[in-house]
C-alpha cells in the first residue's frame, strides 16, 4: 500500500517498478479527488488500484488487515493530527515481517515563510493556527 498517493503519479512510477514484476499495490489517500483522478489515469487491472482511506480511521476495513507485505507513505503522514492511530492501523496492515518506508517533512524553509505570514496583519485574518499545522483559507 502506498499511503497518501495523492495524484497517483509516484505510485505508479516510482513505487510499483521497484517492485517485483508481479507485485499488486493500492494507492489509498484521504481525498476522494484524488483517488478518483488515480483511478482514471492509473489504474492497472489486477496490479494497480487506488482507494479512499484516511489512514488515521478508528474504523480501519478488514479487507486490510495482514494484508501487505510492504507499506510506503511518502510526504502524507505529517499531515496527521492522530500519528499514532496512523501508525497503528500501518502495523495492523503489515503481515509478519513487512517492511514501512515513510518520508515526512520535519523541516523546511516555507515553515519560516508560513511563520511569518502568520504575524504579518495583512494575512493574519486569513489563516487558522492549529497545535501542529495551519490551514490557509483562500
Ligand atoms: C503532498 S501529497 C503527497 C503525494 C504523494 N505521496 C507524493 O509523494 O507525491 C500528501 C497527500 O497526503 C494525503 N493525506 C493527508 N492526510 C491524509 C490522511 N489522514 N490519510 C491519507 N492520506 C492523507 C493528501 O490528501 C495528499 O494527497
Amino acid at each position: 500500500m502506498d499511503i497518501g498517493c495523492g495524484p497517483g503519479d509516484i505510485t505508479n512510477d516510482i513505487i510499483l517498478p521497484a517492485l517485483h514484476p508481479n507485485a499488486v499495490i493500492i494507492g489509498t489517500d484521504i481525498s476522494e479527488d484524488m483517488i478518483k483522478y488515480a483511478r482514471k489515469t492509473y489504474s492497472k487491472e489486477k496490479q494497480l488500484d487506488f482507494d479512499v482511506l484516511d489512514i488515521q480511521t478508528k474504523e480501519l476495513p478488514a479487507k486490510y488487515i495482514s494484508e501487505f507485505d510492504h507499506i510506503f507513505s511518502f510526504h502524507a503522514l505529517h499531515w496527521c493530527f492522530d500519528i499514532k492511530q496512523a501508525f497503528k492501523n500501518i502495523y495492523r496492515m503489515l503481515r509478519p515481517n513487512g517492511t514501512m518506508l515513510v518520508l515526512v517533512v520535519s523541516l523546511h524553509p516555507i515553515c519560516k515563510v508560513i511563520q511569518e505570514t502568520i504575524q504579518d496583519n495583512r494575512f493574519a485574518p486569513y489563516i487558522k493556527v492549529k497545535i501542529h499545522a495551519v490551514e490557509i483559507y483562500l
